[in-house]
């Protein structure tokens, strides 16, 4: 196998390689730390000590099944990254030597229009997917992420909720087939690789099971006009008594309309602390359709045509990522750092079922008034995602669920005291949210990755179920059924991968 990586690599490349240097980064080479920083989005793990022993950029997909088996005799572990978002930075940092696979030379897109599905290679954005999409033809949209910049073969293996869901569910729902390589070294797709780890991939979380290479998509029909808005309240203005309302009605809009409310602490020139949620919004249609639906679905949030901006549903993604300014092209969709504004970050999540009454969310203000607690976004659940059923995909937050709730916190500026204070705010927030989310067990999105739910520390099949029934309930057992199938000596593994159930330390 070759007495050092670099030369294992070249023996069992599959491909012949010319220049190792382009595709194996070691620590000393110059093209080592733009790499590991490029995608690299939460700052609090810029400056990491566990940095990767090689930085792997695959040209082919012979590269990855040479890191796969090299890392294997040399005992390194992998940790794969597509677009770098991971909010616990899992994709790009361990306290084990390692590697990364970084496919971000690994991204093409093949539309098909007349067959309406598309080949995503996993280094590809949302951003690029979407653009291309929208080149190719004005009727067909995917449901995925509202961010650009996040990278196909997280999100989508993360499950993948956006503005479409409520019509045509998550991006893992949406997936008909995937290019892998496994445990193995072995490429295998979804007849080859069985539709037990076929499920597994869509919704569980991939970095447990192997590389995804590709996903084949299944596009969806979009009109092609749709129509956002943005409607902001204060306190003053009702926010609180609109959104006990929106509790009620948003899983049972029309599956054409999907608003979520944004809801932050604005800090007033007097000084004082006032709750304003953004109720921002996306409605498949144009809007003489939706004034007449908003009167009847919604009539409270007083929705005028002159809040409303009509514009094709690729438009939209900038709309809801960077509010559309007049004269932006789609073309910044295809810039990987497009809108990204770098900085510490902290998210968690939960899911709601029962609505939260008036009185608790004047409670729920006084915690957000009182500190740095960040921002909540409720996206809202209902139509499609009611429909498929909690055992179809890993993802098992669906009928009943009225919205999930992600808490986001982001700061500028470095340091241990400054980040300790941020993080206490969203903590206190996340506490006080206790009594109104749902119980045994409290449940999260994966996607929303927090290391706070529980890690894998002595490695065994209980410890990760503490933290796996939260993301996945029931599916959890599943998922480690199958993790002892493909990867029986858990070579794929993270603070947060499956864990076989036969594993007891
Ligand atoms: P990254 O490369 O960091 O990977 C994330 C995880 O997937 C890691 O465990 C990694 O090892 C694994 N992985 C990545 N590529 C893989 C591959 N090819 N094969 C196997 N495993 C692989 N979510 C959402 O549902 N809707 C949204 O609108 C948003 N919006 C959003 C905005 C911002 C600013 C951030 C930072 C995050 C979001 N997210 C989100 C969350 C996002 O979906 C989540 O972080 C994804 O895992 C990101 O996927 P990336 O490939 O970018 O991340």
């Amino acid at each position: 196998f070759g007495n050092n990586f670099e030369s294992c690599f070249t023996i069992n490349s599959p491909i012949h390689i010319t220049n190792i240097t382009k595709i194996v980064h070691n620590i000393s080479h110059p093209s080592y730390p733009p790499i590991l920083y490029s995608s690299i989005q939460n700052l609090r793990f810029n400056s990491t000590n566990l940095k990767p022993h090689f930085i792997i950029t695959p040209e082919h997909p012979g590269h990855v099944q040479a890191a796969v088996t090299c890392s294997k005799c040399h005992d390194l572990q992998v940790r794969v990254r597509s677009g770098g978002h991971d909010y616990e930075g899992l994709s790009y940092k361990a306290n084990t030597p390692f590697i990364i696979i970084d496919l971000i030379n690994h991204r093409e897109v093949r539309i098909d229009v007349e067959n309406g599905n598309a080949w995503v290679q996993a280094g590809a954005t949302l951003g690029e997917l979407y653009y291309k999409i929208a080149n190719v033809s004005k009727n067909h949209g995917f449901p995925a992420g509202t961010c650009p910049t996040i990278g196909v073969g997280g999100h989508i293996s993360g499950g993948g909720q956006g503005t479409l869901m409520r019509k045509f569910g998550l991006a893992a729902d949406n997936v008909l087939d995937a290019i892998l390589v496994n445990a193995y070294g072995e490429i295998v797709d979804r007849e080859s690789m069985g539709e037990d780890l076929f499920w597994a991939i869509r919704g569980g979380g991939a970095a447990s099971f192997g590389v995804v290479l590709q996903w084949k998509l299944n596009l969806v029909p979009i009109p092609p006009q749709v129509t956002a808005f943005t409607v902001m309240k204060t306190q003053n203005q009702g926010a609180t008594q609109l959104l006990h309302r929106f509790q009620q009605v948003a899983d049972k809009f029309s599956e054409d309309l999907f608003i979520r409310p944004m809801i932050f602490v604005r800090n007033d020139a007097n000084g004082t602390k006032t709750v304003q949620v953004n109720f921002q919004s996306l409605f498949l249609g144009t809007v003489d359709k939706l004034i007449p639906l908003m009167e009847q679905s919604f009539p409270e949030l007083g929705l005028k045509p002159q809040d409303c901006r009509e514009m094709s549903w690729v438009e939209s993604i900038l709309y809801i990522d960077d509010g559309f300014p007049k004269g932006e092209s789609i073309e910044v969709l295809l810039d990987r750092n497009h809108n990204v504004n770098k900085g510490f970050f902290k998210a968690k999540s939960d899911f709601v079922t029962e609505p939260i009454s008036e009185n608790d969310l004047e409670t729920i203000w006084k915690v957000m008034q009182d500190g740095e607690s960040g921002i909540m976004i409720w996206e809202p659940y209902g139509g499609k995602m009611g429909e498929i059923s909690e055992s179809e995909t890993p993802f098992p937050h669906r009928a009943g669920v009225l919205f999930n709730i992600q808490y986001f916190k982001r700061w500028q500026e470095p340091g241990n005291e400054t980040e300790a204070e941020h993080l206490n705010g969203i903590n206190k927030l996340y506490e006080s949210m206790t009594p109104f989310v749902s119980k045994n067990p409290r449940t999260a999105y994966l996607n929303y990755r927090d290391l706070d739910l529980g890690k894998n520390k002595n490695g065994s099949f209980s410890e990760a179920k503490v933290w796996g029934e939260k993301y996945f309930k029931n599916n959890f057992n599943r998922l480690a059924k199958v993790k002892g199938e493909v990867d029986p000596e858990n070579f794929f593994k993270n603070e947060q991968s499956i864990v076989a159930p036969n594993v007891s330390v």
